[in-house]
């Protein structure tokens, strides 16, 4: 692949890291581990009984106790702004006594270590507390984005079986409140083994408390602010965070703690370059894994001082983040494609109109970067002084896998690559049968060796865990992602080779929003697929067979989508809906997706001998050029 190079760096080499990597990486990995606080030492740096890995094992560590007691009480850990444009400053100290004092009310509300917590908030500090809290003690948090809907909560709640929520009367996104306590209450109804549900006060709304309900003021307030962190086995799960996949409802992807904290902190170092007099901001809500590792753990393990900001960047108007990055004279900012091709769109008068001169470090993760959208951030936004890290990972992986780490070594940039592997990783691309392809040609990106930051296993289903992660290349951890490798051995991250789908960023499974879209009583079949979307990089296409004699309505198709919106979350809403009388099938019934995505994609659609109707196609077809019309 033919692409331009931008030679700007931090200055920083220090070759010594990779090459001890490359040379024992379990014993690179060890070093690693050594710059965080542990009470008690490892015996076995790593335990790998594939695929499931335990990481220092015999150590004893906290994450709340890395995050807060061995930090500067005084500095500032959290600058803080409401949508409303409220604004807190926290220091570490503070965070610390509000993390015992929270600690210790979960601890009287009778969670212990290994019970399960959900956290259900806006983006406020205490939900950083809420987090902190229940890694204190020991207790798995569970943290929703505030963007799901009531069923989506219950689903995770049931299968978490968290016997505590904490959430918020209600939260500011785009100048709307959002009853987040509402919507808990209707989630939770039947789960009869939610003991309590703490409840914060943010929206100043009015609220029914209900006999399990106490107010987080109440709680908090009046815990004494002494808690011991609890000495946790490395292995210890840290958190759950619920993800989707090709098949069947969110899975609960499990993190432990010292192998998890272990790769945050190496990452949040090497990538950000952080240094002590930096003002980090990252733009994630920590409902997402970016959010838990480079918001919530990273930056705090770190020391860092760092903007939290609650709502829309771009609410009330496109200047939002611009007039936050100039307040608060951030210097390193870490946000998703998504955000950039819309600011993009607003036009360079607006961030041109703010000083951004602070700024020294660019990030963006989540979906791949169009190289002019990089350009874009590169000169516009970064002046042409600061680097940009095109960060590749997933909630499995922890942390980032593929980056530049410019607070390690120098190298050319290439805009829309991840470049390489963060030292310490092996990964690989591979066809079909596992054999590594040739430079500049597409295959699938596989892991070859365990790292700190993997998952555990998925939440109470081991099997599954090793169905879709260790089947398709035995020995070898399968992302579900398309990739290459040009002839510099820089790695481009292509997007999903499977059926999840990645809209503005956010993780949809196709089999999910089937089912919530076939759950509706006059649809009797759905398949969905993404096409290409100018902002949020994908959007949702569905294509619906009615059930006999169903008349085919708009107000048919708005109910389709209000039922996907209150399924699932207003981020699943499908962008367009295609009544068919069929779908494009295998002999044996299946629905050829390969197809679907091909036509999307105006790829050719290759062999379709095993298709049993070939009417089917040209019905689609007829949908999609319709489509591309509309799109122009
Ligand atoms: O397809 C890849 C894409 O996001 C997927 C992981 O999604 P999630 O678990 O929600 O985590 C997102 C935040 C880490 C990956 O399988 N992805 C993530 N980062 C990039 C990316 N695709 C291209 N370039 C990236 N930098």
């Amino acid at each position: 692949m033919k692409s331009e190079t931008f030679d700007i760096g931090l200055g920083n080499n220090d070759s010594k890291t990779r090459a001890e990597a490359s040379s024992d990486y379990v014993m690179f990995w060890e070093k690693q581990a050594k710059k965080l606080h542990w009470f008690e030492p490892w015996q076995i740096p790593l335990e790998w009984n594939a695929p499931f890995s335990r990481w220092f094992v015999g150590g004893k560590t906290n994450a709340s106790y890395n995050a807060l007691d061995v930090q500067n009480k005084e500095k500032t850990a959290i600058l803080w702004e409401g949508e409303n444009g409220d604004r807190r400053t926290v220091s570490y100290g503070q965070l610390l006594s509000q993390t015992k004092r929270l600690a210790n009310a979960l601890k009287s509300l009778g969670i212990q270590k290994g019970d399960r917590v959900t956290i259900y908030l806006p983006m406020v500090p205490e939900l950083i507390t809420s987090i902190l809290a229940c890694a204190r003690i020991g207790a798995i948090h569970t943290v929703i984005f505030s963007g799901f809907s009531a069923a989506s909560i219950r689903d995770r709640v049931f299968d978490s079986k968290s016997k505590i929520i904490i959430t918020a009367d209600g939260g500011y996104r785009r100048g709307n409140t959002v009853k987040l306590k509402e919507i808990v209450d209707t989630a939770i109804q039947d789960l009869d083994f939610v003991k309590n549900v703490i409840v914060l006060k943010r929206a100043d709304i009015k609220i029914t408390m209900n006999k399990k309900d106490l107010h987080w003021g109440d709680a908090v307030e009046n815990s004494p602010d002494s808690c011991d962190a609890e000495r946790l086995e490395s292995s210890h799960p840290l958190f759950i965070l619920y993800t989707s996949g090709t098949t069947g409802k969110p899975k609960g992807v499990l993190h432990d703690t010292g192998g998890y904290l272990t790769h945050i902190s190496a990452t949040f170092r090497w990538a950000f370059d952080i240094k002590d007099s930096d003002v980090y901001y990252c733009t994630a809500d920590i409902g997402w894994v970016t959010g838990h590792s480079y918001v919530a753990y990273g930056p705090l393990i770190c020391g860092a001082t760092q903007v939290m900001y609650e709502g829309a960047p771009d609410y009330p108007g496109p200047a939002r983040l611009w007039e936050i990055i100039q307040r608060y004279k951030v210097t390193i900012l870490y946000t998703t494609p998504t955000a950039l091709r819309m600011f993009m769109k607003f036009g360079d008068s607006i961030p041109n109109s703010f000083d951004l001169s602070s700024l020294r470090l660019l990030g963006t993760v989540g979906e791949p970067i169009n190289p002019e959208v990089w350009k874009w951030y590169y000169t516009t936004i970064g002046k042409r002084r600061c680097p940009i890290i095109d960060t590749w990972w997933q909630t499995e992986t922890g942390g980032m896998m593929i980056s530049p780490l410019p607070g390690l070594e120098t190298i050319p940039l290439k805009p829309g690559s991840g470049s390489f592997p963060i030292p310490g990783v092996d990964v690989a691309v591979v066809d079909d049968a596992g054999a590594e392809v040739k430079p500049n040609t597409r295959g699938f990106l596989i892991i070859r060796k365990p790292w700190p930051g993997m998952l555990l296993t998925l939440w109470g289903d081991d099997a599954k865990y090793k169905e879709v992660y260790w089947s398709r290349y035995p020995g070898f951890y399968y992302t579900g992602d398309y990739a290459i490798r040009d002839g510099d051995g820089y790695l481009w991250l292509l997007g999903r080779a499977d059926d999840v789908l990645k809209v503005a960023g956010h993780r949809i499974g196709t089999a999910e929003l089937e089912s919530s879209l076939v759950s509706h009583h006059s649809i009797s079949e759905a398949a969905v697929c993404g096409v290409a979307d100018e902002i949020k990089g994908e959007a949702i296409i569905a294509f619906l067979v009615p059930k006999e004699g169903v008349a085919v309505t708009d107000v048919l198709k708005q109910e389709v989508i209000e039922q996907v919106r209150i399924q699932i979350g207003p981020i699943a809403t499908p962008q367009q809906i295609y009544f068919v009388s069929r779908l494009p099938k295998t002999r044996s019934g299946k629905i050829m997706r390969r197809l679907l995505k091909a036509m999307a994609r105006n790829e050719k659609i290759g062999d379709v001998s095993t298709l049993e109707d070939g009417a089917a196609v040209s019905e689609i077809q007829t949908a999609f050029d319709e489509l591309k019309k509309q799109l122009g």
